[in-house]
């Protein structure tokens, strides 16, 4: 099929290397001019695991194209997949801005008539946003507005594309299902076939879901840490239950991202506009934005002040294997120490350059080894694997003190403390 990506980003740029490899005739647009000359050149502008060789592959065989003229992209396509963001509003709800300008630029190009047409909205949107749209397109009778939520997690994006847990479509009729059919023909996952507001729903629900696994976690691990039990442990012998399953129990520092954070906060405001609170979740907010303090608290408990100490911080991204610093705990972390007086010196393999511009005043540094050497204590805030698999012996000479402050329980408690370290780990007694 001919299909046109709209919206380069993470979600975007996968979609369209995944949708070439699998044989498809894609290209990609985007209103950010200087973003689709990186990827004419066969750059990949965000770090994502596969992804560049991948996107220069599909490139080459002729699969795959960008352009920032949405007139060339619209006119060639039988699917046209909305990838824009819908970033967090100023009132928390979901800022449709981009994907209403978008839907107001296909209005204009798509003729009323001819050729079917698949209008798919694969960036997340609030329950009603599709039906919506699709009464914009009323009048055009060769239009199928569908939904088809994305599941995928960044860092192993690629991936989760191509190998989806599930494909869920919204849409009206039987004839807008076929054709999606067609899109995903060769993807062996469960499908679901379902209206467009159940589609945007089980969306935001799932994330929802995971998010409230985390931070039941993490409020559980603070208990923990009061009685003397390691939320490890405990997570462990959890996660046996296979209907609680083991992922997404890891208690740490908090949960950011791009996502999590600002798809809560769309549902929390969704559910208090229809009259309908979802007090749950709202705690689950309220528990995350405390995370990243009472770790730091019981940090200070441990040095007294953070003031004069130097600090080494490891891991800036939201989560290991991408350079995405969106509502990354790693920011509210650095701020409370740069606040508090400390020096911080902090390590990232990929995300410093987007960090760079919001602390110019934080020192940054090449490896873990040059954050630690000297420093008072270390703080692991992105479980990195160049983060974690340290020279624990080596660490232990070039640190100037002995705290070890781990964020993630990521680092190997029971060895460091050998070594003489003082180890606080999240929910670890
Ligand atoms: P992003 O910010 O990385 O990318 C969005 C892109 O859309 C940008 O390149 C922007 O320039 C472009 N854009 C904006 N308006 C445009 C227009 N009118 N025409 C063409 N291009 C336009 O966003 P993202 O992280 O890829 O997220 C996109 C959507 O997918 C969001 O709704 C998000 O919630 C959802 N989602 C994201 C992820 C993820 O892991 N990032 C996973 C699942 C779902
Ligand atoms: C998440 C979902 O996992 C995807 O299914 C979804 O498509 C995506 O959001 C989205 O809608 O954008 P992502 O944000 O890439 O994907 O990352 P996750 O792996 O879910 O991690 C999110 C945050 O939770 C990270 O900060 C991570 O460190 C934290 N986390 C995750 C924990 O603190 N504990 C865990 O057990 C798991």
């Amino acid at each position: 099929m001919k299909i046109t990506v709209i919206g380069t980003g993470y979600v975007g740029l996968t979609t369209a290397v995944s949708f070439a490899m699998r044989g498809h005739s894609v290209m990609g647009v985007d209103v950010d001019a200087a973003k689709v000359e990186r990827l004419q050149r066969g750059q990949s502008p965000i770090y994502e695991p596969g992804l560049e060789p991948a996107l220069q592959k599909a490139m080459e065989e002729g699969g795959l194209t960008f352009t920032a003229n949405p007139a060339e992209a619209v006119a060639r396509a039988d699917a046209l997949f909305l990838c824009v963001g819908t970033p967090e509003g100023q009132d928390g709800r979901a800022d449709l801005g981009y994907l209403f300008k978008a839907v107001a630029t296909l209005q204009e190009l798509l003729p009323k008539e001819g050729g079917e047409r698949l209008v798919v909205i694969k960036s997340t949107v609030p329950v009603g946003t599709s039906d919506q749209i699709a009464g914009m397109f009323a009048a055009y009778s060769n239009v199928h507005v569908v939904t088809n939520p994305e599941f995928l997690r960044e860092g192993r994006a690629l991936q989760d594309s191509l190998e989806p847990s599930r494909i869920v479509i919204g849409a009206r009729d039987e004839r807008a299902f076929a054709l999606m059919e067609d899109v995903y023909a060769d993807i062996d996952a469960p499908r679901i076939h379902t209206t467009r507001a159940n589609a945007e729903m089980i969306k935001y629900a799932s994330n929802a879901f995971l998010a409230t696994r985390i931070s039941f976690m993490n409020e559980l691990a603070r208990l923990c840490a009061a009685v003397g039990a390691d939320i490890e442990v405990v997570a462990r012998g959890m996660g046996l239950d296979s209907r609680i399953g083991p992922e997404f129990l890891r208690a740490g520092v908090g949960f950011g991202g791009s996502c999590f954070p600002k798809d809560i906060e769309a549902l929390i405001n969704l559910a208090r506009a229809t009259q309908t609170p979802l007090s749950l979740l709202e705690q689950v907010r309220a528990i995350n934005r405390s995370q990243p303090a009472w770790f730091l608290d019981r940090m200070r408990n441990c040095l007294q002040t953070f003031a004069g100490k130097e600090i080494a911080l490891l891991g800036l991204s939201f989560k290991p294997e991408t350079d995405d610093i969106r509502e990354a705990p790693s920011l509210v972390i650095v701020k409370r120490l740069l606040a508090e007086g400390a020096h911080v010196r902090a390590y990232d393999p990929v995300a410093v350059p987007h960090v760079v511009r919001l602390f110019p005043e934080l020192t940054f540094v090449n490896t873990a080894y040059d954050a630690l050497e000297g420093a008072d204590a270390a703080i692991l805030v992105t479980e990195w694997k160049e983060c974690t698999q340290l020279d624990w012996l080596w660490v232990k000479v070039i640190m100037a003190g002995t705290f070890l402050f781990d964020g993630r329980n990521a680092w190997p408690a029971e060895h460091v403390k050998g070594l003489g370290f003082t180890y606080l780990g999240v929910g670890r007694s």
